[in-house]
């Protein structure tokens, strides 16, 4: 496997194999001597993404090459594969890209010779998201299968949606969605649940942003957190093991009261903290050989 676009191209092993390696990398603070070169190519804004890359290629001893869009001859009209192509005759070793569109990598996955990581597509897929999400609920319970997965909120516009609901049911969760009207994607083969119904069964409430930026006209939201969000009152009814993810960044009081966002049940910041192992672990994989057992991959260390 060249690059890593989708959880679609792993087999459930697989999964778990990049679970185990993101564990072991933890409480390890042994760096990998690689001297590779990696660009990290973001043509969205991002916090959690692109600084989680950022710490874990440091982590792992890569040389990180500074990449501003702003800045890059991208604003003289130079393409994203051109982009690509330039950082591969120049020596990197790996890209990390997000970019706007759904299917950014289909041009760049045949043409461009060095792996690529998807940090995020369009309203379609983020990957990584989804690996430390995994992570997160698998530390929690020690397995994916018979949980029962509530994911809440725009489900239409959300890349992370798309990405777990597709994985989760893979490794055997039962799933289930909750939007407002406005934001459910008939075309995604999920049950939905009223969000009064969602927090009495779920075992993880996974919770999404509400993405303006992708929304045609500006969106009311007025009222949403007690009709379609995560009260305190709700909160109570949820099982006593349950818990709370999402992905962030928050929008405090519209999808989550703002004093449940650190609660006893939340994992947002474990969320954030597994994305730095996770990370970590995809990109050993992708350069030393997806399959090769944890050890080998550490062994390199
Ligand atoms: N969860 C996530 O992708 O956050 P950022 O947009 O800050 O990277």
């Amino acid at each position: 496997m060249r690059h890593f676009i989708s959880l679609n191209q792993l087999t459930n092993d697989e999964v778990y194999t990049c679970l185990e390696t993101a564990e072991a990398y933890r409480n390890r603070t042994k760096r990998c001597n690689q001297n590779h070169f990696v660009a990290n190519l973001f043509f969205e804004p991002s916090t959690r993404t692109k600084m989680s890359f950022t710490v874990a290629e440091k982590r792992l001893g890569m040389n990180v090459l500074d990449f501003q869009s702003a800045t890059s001859s991208m604003t003289k009209g130079e393409t994203l594969y051109d982009t690509a192509k330039t950082f591969e005759a120049i020596g990197a070793d790996l890209l990390v890209i997000r970019h706007q569109s759904d299917d950014w990598f289909k041009e760049l996955k045949e043409k461009i010779t060095i792996p690529i990581i998807n940090a995020g597509a369009g309203k379609a897929e983020h990957p990584t998201q989804c690996m430390l999400d995994l992570l997160t609920i698998y530390q929690e319970y020690g397995t994916i299968e018979n949980l029962k997965v509530v994911i809440v909120g725009d489900i239409k516009h959300s890349r992370v949606a798309k990405s777990n609901a597709e994985a989760l049911k893979r490794l055997g969760a039962e799933v289930f969605f909750s939007a407002a009207p406005t934001f459910k994607d008939d075309s995604l083969e999920f049950p939905y649940l009223s969000m009064d119904e969602a927090v009495e069964i779920c075992d993880v409430l996974m919770l999404l942003r509400i993405q303006h930026e992708r929304h045609e006209n500006q969106t009311e939201t007025t009222n949403y957190l007690e009709e379609y969000g995560l009260t305190k009152q709700r909160e109570k009814r949820m099982k006593k093991e349950s818990i709370i993810l999402h992905p962030a960044p928050v929008n405090r009081g519209v999808e989550i009261d703002s004093g449940l966002v650190e609660c006893k049940r939340s994992r947002i910041f474990k969320q954030m903290e597994n994305g730095v192992y996770v990370r970590m672990a995809i990109i050993t994989q992708l350069l030393q050989g997806w399959g090769k057992s944890n050890e080998y991959a550490l062994e390199k260390c």
